[in-house]
């Protein structure tokens, strides 16, 4: 019995914003991001879109390729760090958005690994017995918490949402492993200081600009393409595979230079690296089930494909899953 993966869907906003937009707003240029990040263009939701209804998109479109309706979900987990509101969890109001009234929501808060957490905990779910089928979405509003005048870091993000439908099967298709890691300590190199219980809403909060993410790129540059290594490594070893083995690497796409580090440490061919960060940006929790639906609607995941994945982020948070499509 495995929890195989039968719908992917995911939904992009609308407004493109391009690098050339950005030289009007900050500091930068259109060289300087492409050389340093490998991004083009982001996108970023509208005045009426938040991350439950990009959520919800992608959900629909995922369960529509499944053939199923809703009503057929028995669990629904989001990887957000972006949610609608501080509570209740976003997952309740994709919940409420599909009508999926038979299933039980949450959110997981685990930033960029945040859908591999999610994948992991209802693989689990579906693994004890204690339900049939699950969505699982990763889905963010990034440009809500990014302060569009520090050029160090409104370059990086984007907005978006992805969402697979796992379903408990026989067989030896579906997740294989799943490792996931966190290490508390470095939790100051990329967090949001305001507004929750430590740093209640204020006037002078927000002149300190407490809501808008803080980050030191290059401590979590280092660390993170040494994590992505590892745990990558890792997931293949688990399992008695090599990178020969490897279909596609669909790692988080933070940016380009740390997926081409990690790529080359791994000994993988950019064949077989699917890299789409250029058009999206960081969608941190979203990355990974975007990135799943493109390379699934690209015809490049097939019955048996070995697919690896891996993501970093805040708190730090790390993980891998290894899947046989
Ligand atoms: N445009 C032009 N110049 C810039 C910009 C910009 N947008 N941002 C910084 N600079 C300047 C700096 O001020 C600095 O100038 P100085 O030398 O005169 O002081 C110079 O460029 C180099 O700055 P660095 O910060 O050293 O540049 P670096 O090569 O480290 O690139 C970056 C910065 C892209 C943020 C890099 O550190 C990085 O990719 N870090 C990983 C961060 C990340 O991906 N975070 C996402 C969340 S976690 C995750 O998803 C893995």
């Amino acid at each position: 019995m495995k929890a195989r993966i039968i719908g992917t869907g995911s939904y992009l906003p609308e407004e493109i914003r391009t690098n050339y937009d950005l030289e009007k707003m900050v500091d930068t240029n259109h060289d300087w991001i492409v050389a340093r990040t490998g991004i083009v263009q982001r996108r970023i939701a509208g005045d009426d879109e938040c991350t439950s209804d990009m959520a919800t998109i992608a959900a629909q479109r995922a369960l529509e390729m499944a053939g199923l309706t809703a009503e057929d979900i028995d669990l629904i987990v989001v990887g957000t760090i972006t949610g609608d509101y501080p509570w209740p969890a976003t997952g309740c109001l994709v919940q409420a958005k599909l009508g999926a009234k038979n299933a039980y929501a949450y959110d997981i808060s685990a930033a960029c690994s945040g859908f591999l957490y999610a994948l992991s905990n209802a693989n689990d779910f579906l693994m004890s017995g204690r339900g049939k089928r699950a969505l699982v979405i990763g889905a963010e509003t990034f440009s809500r918490i990014i302060d569009w005048t520090d050029r160090n870091t409104c370059i990086l993000f984007g907005d978006g949402a992805g969402a697979v439908v796992l379903e408990a099967q026989e067989g030896d298709s579906g997740v294989l492993s799943c490792h996931l890691y966190s290490d508390g300590n470095y939790w100051e190199l990329l967090h949001q200081p305001g507004f929750g219980a430590k740093n209640p809403a204020s006037a002078a909060g927000i002149e300190a600009k407490l809501p808008f993410l803080r980050m030191e790129g290059n401590e979590v540059f280092k660390v993170a393409v040494r994590s992505l290594t590892k745990v990558s490594k890792e997931a293949l070893a688990a399992n008695g595979y090599t990178s020969a083995d490897v279909g596609q690497f669909i790692p988080h796409q933070a940016n380009l230079r740390i997926l081409e580090a990690t790529t080359k440490r791994l000994g993988l061919t950019s064949e077989q690296s699917f890299i789409n960060v250029h058009k999206y940006g960081n969608t941190s929790g979203a990355t990974i089930p975007i990135a799943i639906d493109e390379a699934n609607r690209q015809g490049l995941l097939k019955e048996g494909t070995l697919i690896l994945s891996a993501a970093f982020g805040g708190g730090f948070t790390w993980g891998s899953t290894l899947i046989r499509w």
